[in-house]
């Protein structure tokens, strides 16, 4: 088989066979074919697309590229989210807690933030003590033990999504519905859960620019979850504005506790009572109104805020942050953004913030960059709210000065409009 012929055949828009796909995920991963043949093959496929059966070939051969995590040594019924990634997005943290303190099993396995996405580990890691890896027999013990736990992806999980991702985000193929859906479906079917539910986000700061491409990829995931016999659901949210109001890595894990308290942001909280119901209704706990209430329940009688104690005591963490978060990194500085008008919040541009949060050492622009867990963004006005002028917008969390571009760029983004309007709900549909 010629790797060219494979390429040719995408260009003319043809349908590439089970043994094309596995001979192509195969050769790249053991160095045969060259990074410029599959940099050409990829952009046939975002131009001309893939059918259902190529897709789903696609994941197979991705997913059988390495390690399959076998969780059948825990009891119970396994459950997995995943965000398709966002700015502000603290939801593990105080989700998967929920979730566990209500019967179910989290064995989750997360990622580290890129550009201006934050990364559940590199959250997890801001608590001092925190330790993101342990061995699979470790890993099962703990989640048989306290019911949750949250490691970083093994190294042989998915090694061709590795290299195909490292190559799609420098060949501007990285917004492709069937390389999307391939990519996170072979992850999550390698870690072996029996629930996966999609929190599938769209807009500003997203990969998926429309609720229409966010509800494709979410049909695209969940046929290819289904046919393996998984229970999939996604929920698809709008990613316009950052999601709560803190945007960086110790911030945001005290947001998440704060939201175990009953006290977080309300479009952050709802978030996780919907998705945690999604989550208990698929893995056959209850219906979905009756798991909204537990969700509910988990917060107002601590059983949550109980089981992230554990979770952060079980991986070496200082459990104490949870009652006294000061004990989290803190930055030396602290500025605050105030108004110059009166007027309602238009506009929180996600990705524009998520970009400024980096800037400032929250994340990272390529995958070898230091992050620094103290620093970030805490907004205090959100899309809707009204302002008046003098109040204060955001406060900055730096560890350096800040410089004045630094500044105007944040003001510039921060629209404001004369008029009250509604804002639209968090979670726009549900699909299963
Ligand atoms: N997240 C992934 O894991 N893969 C993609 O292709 C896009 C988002």
């Amino acid at each position: 088989m010629h790797f060219v012929d494979i390429i040719d055949k995408k260009k003319r828009g043809l349908q590439l066979s089970e043994d094309e796909i596995k001979e192509w995920i195969k050769g790249y991963v053991d160095g045969v074919y060259p990074d410029y043949q599959v940099s050409s093959l990829l952009m046939a496929i975002l131009l001309k697309g893939m059918d259902e059966e190529e897709t789903f070939n696609l994941t197979k051969a991705m997913m059988e590229s390495g390690d399959i995590i076998d969780l059948s040594e825990i009891q119970g019924i396994k459950v997995d989210k995943h965000s398709t990634g966002g700015v502000g997005d603290k939801t593990t943290l105080s989700l998967m807690p929920m979730v566990a303190s209500c019967g179910v099993k989290v064995a989750k396995m997360s990622g580290r933030g890129l550009g201006h996405t934050g990364g559940t580990l590199d959250k997890l890691e801001s608590i001092p003590g925190f330790s993101i890896s342990m061995s699979e027999e470790e890993f099962v013990n703990q989640v048989n033990n306290i019911g949750i736990a949250i490691i970083g992806q093994t190294a042989n999980l998915v090694p061709a999504d590795k290299k195909i991702y490292a190559l799609r985000d420098v060949t501007a193929t990285v917004d492709s519905i069937p390389l999307i859906a391939s990519s996170i479906m072979s992850k999550k079917l390698a870690s072996g859960t029996d629930v996966i539910v999609l929190d599938v986000k769209y807009g500003d700061g997203a990969f998926m620019p429309t609720l229409e491409k966010a509800e494709e990829l979410s049909y695209e995931m969940i046929k290819i979850g289904k046919n393996y016999g998984k229970k999939v659901a996604a929920c698809i949210s709008g990613m316009d504005q950052p999601l709560g109001n803190a945007v960086g890595n110790a911030l945001e894990v005290k947001e998440a506790i704060d939201t175990l308290k009953g006290k977080g942001p309300k479009d952050f909280t709802e978030l996780c009572l919907a998705t945690g119901a999604v989550i208990l209704e698929q893995a056959g706990v209850t219906d979905r109104e009756n798991g909204y209430k537990m969700m509910e329940e988990s917060i107002a009688d601590g059983s949550a805020l109980e089981v992230l104690r554990k979770l952060i005591k079980a991986q070496g963490g200082d459990e104490r942050i949870v009652d006294d978060e000061t004990l989290l990194p803190q930055a030396p500085y602290i500025t605050k953004l105030k108004s110059n008008k009166d007027g309602y919040v238009s506009e929180l541009p996600a990705k524009a913030i998520g970009i400024l949060a980096m800037n400032l050492g929250a994340g990272r622009e390529t995958l070898e960059d230091e992050v620094d867990p103290s620093v970030g963004i805490v907004l205090n006005k959100k899309v809707g709210d009204r302002v008046e002028a003098g109040d204060v917008l955001a406060y900055i969390h730096h560890s350096k000065p800040l410089t004045q571009e630094w500044m105007n760029r944040f003001a510039q983004v921060i629209k404001l409009v004369p008029e009250a309007f509604e804002v639209a709900p968090v979670i726009e549909k549900i699909i299963d």
